[in-house]
């Protein structure tokens, strides 16, 4: 393996030994979140709540170095509530300008689909453009910017579900599910040594394994990681299967391929290996593309989800030798 791919995944392994001190089992979310942030993208979070979404999005900006900032949105937030705003200073008779939490690093955009569509557009522009115009005037974003948004899926009443178009600007969809027995019971008996997982965090139990400013480095080590245009054209070919599926109302678009591509690269590290194999892709296809179809209403009451249209996407394409 190339030095600047080993560096990376020798930080990865650290990154989750650091993590798994805090968060119980979610090993899958856990990597994938990574592969996201190491990918420079973004990520819709879902689960329950009290899934650990919060904890998860703060032991990862700890764990890498980066600040964290949260968002909750709800139905009166204004877009200069995320960007920041110009305040007048009496005293120093001048406009002063307040930033606002999109100008951390790891940000989570809590409950992003209970404000309207204004505010969340403010988002997801800067998620486009790493960078926000207020009063005329454009600011960069930090060069790690990266948005967990996370939508509540049990109540719907006055709330605005992200458009089709705004999805496509999250590279994934990572689900946390219910812990498994033997992990809800180690976070139970926690409960009785009184232990918060916040102050574990703050007490440097947790170490940080890299520094902010070192991310963008490793980022190019997977430039390293190979995949043969036989490959590419598998990733496309699933991704425009999508679009000629029975049971897809509407299949993904292009920015699909792009998350697939960077995807499978980073999950071909993370099965220690510097080139991109079939599996690869298919171990991606899930959390890459779930959030970008839409299944036709005639089979979703019928109950075919959109694992199993995808399931049967990749099982309809045909895979290279
Ligand atoms: N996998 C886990 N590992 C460790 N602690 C956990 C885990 N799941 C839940 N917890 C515990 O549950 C608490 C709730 O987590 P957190 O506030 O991060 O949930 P959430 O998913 O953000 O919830 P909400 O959707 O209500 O905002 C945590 O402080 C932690 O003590
Ligand atoms: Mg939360």
């Amino acid at each position: 393996m190339n030095e600047q791919v080993e560096l990376l995944t020798k930080k990865i392994t650290e990154a989750k030994i650091e993590i798994s001190k805090i968060i119980i089992g979610q090993e899958r979310a856990i990597e994938l979140c990574l592969m996201a942030i190491f990918a420079g993208q973004h990520v819709l979070l879902e689960g329950v709540p009290g899934l650990a979404k919060t904890l998860l999005v703060k032991t990862l900006a700890h764990t890498l170095g980066c600040d964290f900032g949260r968002i909750q949105f709800s139905p009166d937030l204004m877009p200069s509530d995320i960007t920041g705003t110009n305040i007048y200073n009496l005293k120093l008779n001048e406009f002063k300008l307040l930033k606002g939490p999109i100008f951390k690093t790891f940000i989570l955009a809590d409950e992003i689909n209970r404000a309207p569509a204004k505010t969340q557009s403010a988002l997801l522009q800067a998620m486009q453009e790493k960078e926000v115009t207020i009063d005329n005037e454009t600011l960069t974003l930090d060069q790690n910017f990266t948005v967990f948004a996370t939508q509540n899926p049990i109540e719907f009443e006055g709330t605005y579900p992200l458009p089709e178009a705004q999805k496509d600007r999250f590279m994934m969809k990572v689900y946390l599910d219910y812990p498994e027995l033997d992990e809800e019971l180690i976070f139970a008996k926690k409960v009785l040594t009184g232990e918060n997982p916040e102050d574990t965090l703050k007490k440097n139990i947790v170490n940080s394994v890299l520094h902010a400013e070192d991310l963008h480095n490793f980022r190019e080590g997977l430039l390293n990681i190979s995949m043969n245009d036989e490959l590419i054209k598998y990733a496309v070919d699933i991704v425009r299967a999508t679009r000629s599926n029975d049971s897809i109302l509407v299949g993904a678009g292009p920015r699909a391929t792009q998350s697939l591509i960077y995807g499978s690269r980073i999950q071909a590290l993370f099965n220690e290996r510097d080139f991109v194999i079939p599996d690869d892709i298919q171990e991606m296809v899930l959390s890459v593309l779930s959030h970008r179809i839409i299944i036709r209403p005639e089979y979703e009451m019928e109950g075919v989800t959109s694992k199993d249209a995808l399931d049967q996407v990749i099982k309809m394409v045909s895979v290279p030798k």
